[in-house]
């Protein structure tokens, strides 16, 4: 408190000295023509851009960010934007997982060595989201998520197009000589014909839902579309509503408890999202603390019922999803059908529950009500065996039902290089009851973990008509994609783990109902096989992929860096003059 009884935030350590250090950082500021009152001690909120043209999701964020502006200053906060690293899911290589972690320390000491008293995170692209948030929950200041919005429904020659499934579709259409190349071509531009991220139920869209689900994000920041006018209001709210969380000291771990995650696994299954979900929330849950494993996603997730018939489980898209109600229509019907830990508080400064009550629902096509889902499961189950001793995932709402139990024989490729070189080659012995078998894709494999896992099958068994074969790979799957794909196996290939050891002919037995994958040979032939198998090299001698290879964790664990769990807080740093 000062002396006249007012408030004193983080950001007076720096701007609110009658000494050398005030002069330092007020002065070089007012170089950007900022009047002597914005240093009076209002609150200072940073406003965390991942505008980039190389991000074409968050291109339009220069525009939300000025919304945001204006609703910080319309509530008598202090507005800086800055900059930080941003992921584009379509141009960045060799994935811009690899590189999540490296955001969320960049937003993590942006945040605690500035003046910020509370920060608006800017996010849409895939890995945007999770990277903000784990950084930011290191800090725990007041924070609150403002994702970009989806693109509007993509269209081509009348039909419908969907973000990423309609690629996977049209890609398999031409391989199996049903689309010309011509044809495929001219769906470019149709595909993304607005700003915004992907508009099925992909990751972006899931992991704007998550934002929603755990309380960071304003009501309805899931499913606004990026060029709807409702976006930008939504930003200048959030604006407004960032500068009271500083002065109710509303932060990020009041929110993002062990309650909020559960609320987020149950959204998580009722909107089918997206198997990476699962390792994002795990890391941003260890960077606050909070306990959550794969056991969680399993128990809490697995039976809730799929009720938003959104692609790629379904037909619609994220725009027929706003108008049908958004994401609060799907929560209430949790809430009512007690699966929402209602009393969670959120960024709004009232409950989950308050915050969704009264949604409703315009469109029962699109959202389906409790007693009658669109699926009757939803969520991620989570497999165990001696192929996967850590884990795996696999997404039912996205398989072929007559898959989930099945025996083949492995077709094994090293890695992605094997495989492209192969995968089509009229003379490899492949036939629709295998299974495929991907290896070195995951974390420290690839290196991190390419959207892999869903590998196009085989042309001479797509040309048969055949859509779905099981597959198994320590690899992600992007969210738009779908099949029967066992994912993320833990413990990877490159980090010694049961799938190094498969070999062509194997018998891998998948039986989802009994959470099980097994690898059907004998545990002596796997232990000569282990004392034959040697690692492979790092794949860099040097830096950020060097010091990723050495330190990430295991799918299962969320595949942060080591160093990076758990939170340092806001303490100021010491003073630099
Ligand atoms: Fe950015 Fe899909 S490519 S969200």
């Amino acid at each position: 408190m000062t002396k006249d009884g007012k408030k004193t935030f983080r950001s007076a350590e720096w701007f609110g000295k009658a000494n050398k250090d005030g002069f330092h950082h007020r002065s070089w500021m007012k170089n950007q023509g900022i009047p002597d009152d914005e240093f009076d001690g209002r609150p200072v909120i940073g406003i965390c851009n991942t505008w980039s043209e190389l991000t074409p999701c968050n291109g339009h964020f220069r525009e939300l960010a000025e919304k945001v502006r204006y609703g910080i200053l319309e509530a008598g906060g202090f507005p800086l934007e800055f900059p930080v690293m941003s992921l584009g899911e379509t141009l960045m290589r060799p994935t811009t997982m690899l590189f999540r972690n490296l955001v969320s320390m960049d937003v993590e000491e942006s945040i605690r060595a500035n003046p910020i008293d509370g920060v608006v995170l800017m996010v849409g692209c895939d890995k945007t989201t999770p990277a903000l948030l784990m950084g930011a929950a290191s800090c725990d200041l007041p924070t609150l998520a403002l994702s970009g919005g989806p693109m509007l429904n993509g269209d081509y020659r009348g039909e419908k197009l969907g973000s990423g499934t309609h690629v996977w579709k049209f890609d398999a259409m031409v391989k199996a000589g049903e689309m010309t190349l011509a044809d495929f071509m001219g769906a470019e531009a149709g595909n993304a014909r607005s700003p915004g991220h992907c508009m099925t139920m992909g990751t972006a869209s899931t992991m704007a839902s998550m934002v929603e689900a755990l309380g960071m994000g304003m009501t309805a920041n899931a499913a606004i579309p990026a060029a709807d006018a409702r976006r930008k209001t939504l930003a200048q709210m959030a604006g407004r509503r960032i500068v009271e969380m500083v002065r109710e000291d509303l932060r990020m771990s009041r929110v993002l408890t062990r309650a909020a995650f559960e609320n987020a696994i149950r959204v998580n299954g009722a909107i089918g999202g997206s198997t990476n979900a699962v390792i994002h929330l795990i890391a941003v849950a260890r960077r606050m603390g909070v306990n959550l494993n794969l056991a969680d996603w399993d128990a809490l997730g697995h039976d809730v019922p799929c009720l938003v018939n959104l692609m790629p489980s379904g037909e619609y898209l994220m725009e027929d999803f706003y108008y049908a109600g958004g994401l609060p229509a799907v929560m209430r019907e949790l809430g009512e059908a007690g699966l929402l830990n209602r009393d969670a508080l959120t960024v709004t400064g009232r409950t989950m529950w308050d915050n969704v009550k009264d949604a409703e629902c315009f469109n029962r096509q699109v959202i389906h009500a409790f007693a009658a889902p669109y699926k009757d499961k939803g969520g991620i189950a989570v497999l165990s065996g001696n192929l996967a001793p850590s884990g795996a995932v696999l997404k039912p709402s996205a398989a072929t039902p007559e898959l989930m139990v099945h025996r083949g024989r492995a077709v094994v490729f090293e890695d992605i290089e094997d495989y492209h070189a192969r995968v089509d080659d009229p003379d490899l012995d492949i036939d629709e009851t295998c299974v495929m078998v991907l290896k070195n894709c995951g974390p420290k494999g690839y290196p991190g973990m390419a959207e892999v896992g869903n590998m196009a099958l085989p042309a001479k068994i797509l040309k048969k008509g055949i859509t779905d074969m099981v597959r198994v790979s320590d690899a992600r799957m992007s969210g738009t994609a779908y099949g029967t794909v066992v994912l993320h196996t833990a413990p990877e290939a490159a980090d010694g783990g049961p799938l190094a050891l498969v070999r062509d002919g194997d018998m891998i037995s998948l039986d989802v109902p009994n959470r099980s994958l097994t690898l059907e040979v004998a545990d002596d032939e796997l232990a000569a096989r282990r004392a034959a198998w040697t690692p492979p090299p790092p794949p860099m001698a040097r830096g950020y992929v060097n010091l990723f290879h050495r330190h990430v964790t295991q799918a299962d664990a969320g595949c942060d860096l080591d160093f990076l769990v758990g939170g340092s807080g806001a303490a100021v740093p010491r003073e630099s003059h």
